[in-house]
């Protein structure tokens, strides 16, 4: 059923008789906006992430004007509403610590205004699950119009990947197997144009998984930022709010436990981000979906890797672009997926990606020829993890999916980076490293310190894999024998706490086993022993963030952030 001019929302702002209304109409006419422009219109929120600070985003300022045209075309009134940046890469300590504030913000920007619906900008990592977190929370009709992915990096003519190759050449210089000119050279040749991340680091990973879950139009996830198809991307979306107003079309609409499984069977297909798991049990807590984080093992059991892309394959974002992008991903993975599920289109995920088609074997593969075999997500559970752990078994060296080794721990961040380096560190290619207190509250914002550095002793010995262990995060483009998200974090008190140096773990991939080999006894007294942890914060938004964080295995989000009202309607007076 279609909506009337007076069932819009903002018609109470700007469609009744009153005072308030007189208020609100003139203080347009101020900015120049005639009455034609907003009468009986839907009014569209461009909600921006662009900054200055953001390289992922900057195209984002002339993106909001092609959003704008799309609306004005489809007979709606565009007002672009800035919104906190997460720059992945300037933002300290970590970008985690503010997503929640970009989903808080985004949620209220949009309640407190008279907004009918929103087109939301963003892409870099964490700007995705915020921007989504935020408009399902508020409830209004929302369509995520995704940055896009960088152009492939370029160094003496080998393809560089973000993220991935810095790490790469990173050991490499560390060994002395490059120099330093070598290095600046690289600098200057990894990321050459706006947009993400172009490996299937987090932001490729949530972008897409937007598309999977039904928030973008079909093909958007995939567009590099700098080919001319994102602009058209941009002002379609733009088009396409104005008709979802109209309809209703809300995000409790497009989001299901079945549009949450498309998006877990595309995670698992991409080799996507580790960091993906915490976003989307986040994102389903919005929508009032159980969502545990055992689906990703079970999904991922099922499903291989069949994106060619890194740090998982070969190619990059532009080449699986090129090859048919995520809408001829999906078409062969279909037999995995929901197709009844709704999109922002308004048509079914079938619908959508009906007729697409792949045109590079290579870069997307078919499902018998897979890039790596199912079971590339895999959650781990054991003494030292009873909430659970996460793993990306597909980047690591298989050799360490079974492993039984001494445990070299590390009490913090700071410890580990002074110990790495030495030549007379106690270290040998089969320990175990362990990295403690880097979780939500330990980080705090539970950084991206999963991936461990090898210690430069053993780079130098040509060890490039070993088990690390953490109850921090690790960037998307990252790779290695890493498992993350330990649950409950050492911070709080979790049995992680009690791993030391010395003691022995086991690791078993297949059995989804992670194993202190000390006895109960001993861990319980060692727990008791030990004296509970400050808040890192005591003023501030630091402060909320510590009183409010949940763990990794229920998302990160705030506990006071949970699904609710769909839209507190806030009066006018
Ligand atoms: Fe923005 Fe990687 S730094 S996506």
């Amino acid at each position: 059923m279609r909506k009337r001019p007076e069932e819009l929302r903002s018609h109470r702002w700007l469609g009744t008789p009153t005072l308030r209304s007189f208020g609100h109409r003139s203080r347009l006419l101020q900015i120049g906006y005639d009455r034609d422009d907003f009468a009986g219109k839907p009014v569209v929120g461009i909600v921006n992430t662009w900054s200055d600070l953001n390289p992922c985003h900057v195209h984002l300022r002339t993106r909001a004007d092609e959003v704008k045209r799309g609306v004005w075309e489809a007979g709606g009134f565009p007002l672009e509403l800035p919104a906190m940046s997460l720059s992945e890469n300037m933002m300290k300590p970590t970008t985690m610590l503010y997503r929640n504030f970009l989903a808080m913000e985004t949620e209220e920007l949009i309640r407190s205004q008279p907004i009918d619906g929103v087109v939301l900008l963003g892409g870099c990592d964490k700007t995705t699950p915020a921007l989504l977190m935020g408009a399902i929370s508020a409830g209004v009709p929302a369509i995520f119009a995704p940055a896009g992915p960088m152009l492939r990096g370029n160094w003496r003519g080998e393809v560089l990947g973000s993220g991935t190759d810095a790490w790469k050449y990173w050991d490499e210089k560390r060994a002395g197997l490059i120099t330093e000119e070598d290095w600046h050279e690289i600098e200057g040749g990894i990321a050459r144009s706006f947009g993400t991340c172009m490996t299937m680091g987090t932001a490729a990973t949530m972008m897409s998984l937007a598309e999977a879950l039904g928030f973008t139009l079909s093909g958007a996830s995939s567009i590099p930022a700098a080919d001319s198809a994102h602009a058209r991307m941009a002002t379609a979306s733009g088009r396409r709010i104005v008709e979802m107003i109209w309809q209703d079309l809300t995000p409790e609409r497009i989001i299901s436990e079945a549009s949450l499984d498309n998006a877990i069977v595309a995670h698992a297909a991409l080799g996507g981000s580790t960091n993906a798991v915490i976003h989307l049990v986040a994102i389903a807590r919005r929508a009032g979906i159980p969502l545990s984080i055992e689906r990703f093992d079970e999904i991922s059991r099922r499903v291989p890797v069949i994106a060619n892309v890194r740090p998982s394959g070969q190619l990059l974002m532009e080449d699986f672009f090129y090859a048919g992008g995520l809408r001829a991903f999906l078409g062969r993975l279909s037999a995995h997926l929901d197709l009844s599920c709704i999109t922002v289109s308004g048509r079914t995920l079938g619908d959508d990606i009906a007729g697409a088609q792949v045109w590079n074997e290579d870069a997307i593969r078919p499902l018998d020829r897979p890039v790596s075999p199912p079971g590339g997500t895999v959650v781990l559970r054991g003494n030292i993890a009873p909430d659970g752990a996460v793993m990306k078994a597909s980047a690591a060296e298989p050799r360490l999916l079974h492993h039984r080794g001494p445990v070299l721990a590390f009490e913090s961040y700071d410890e580990m980076a002074a110990a790495v380096d030495r030549d007379d560190l106690d270290v040998t290619p089969d320990h175990i490293l362990v990295l403690k207190n880097a979780g939500p509250q330990g980080g705090p914002g539970m950084p991206e310190w999963g991936m461990l550095p090898i210690p430069l002793k053993l780079v130098k010995a040509g060890v490039r894999d070993m088990v690390r262990i953490s109850d921090a995060r690790m960037s998307g483009t990252s790779y290695g024998a890493c498992i993350l998200h330990v649950a409950p974090e050492a911070y709080v008190g979790g049995p992680f706490a009690c791993v030391q140096t010395g003691d022995i773990i086991e690791l078993d991939v297949a059995q989804r086993r992670l194993h202190l080999d000390v006895a109960d006894d001993v861990l319980a007294a060692r727990r008791s022993a030990r004296p509970s942890s400050a808040p890192r914060a005591l003023r501030g938004y630091g402060a909320i963030f510590a009183q409010h964080v949940t763990q990794a295995n229920e998302g990160c989000d705030f506990d006071i952030l949970g699904p609710g009202p769909q839209l507190i309607e806030p009066e006018i007076h």
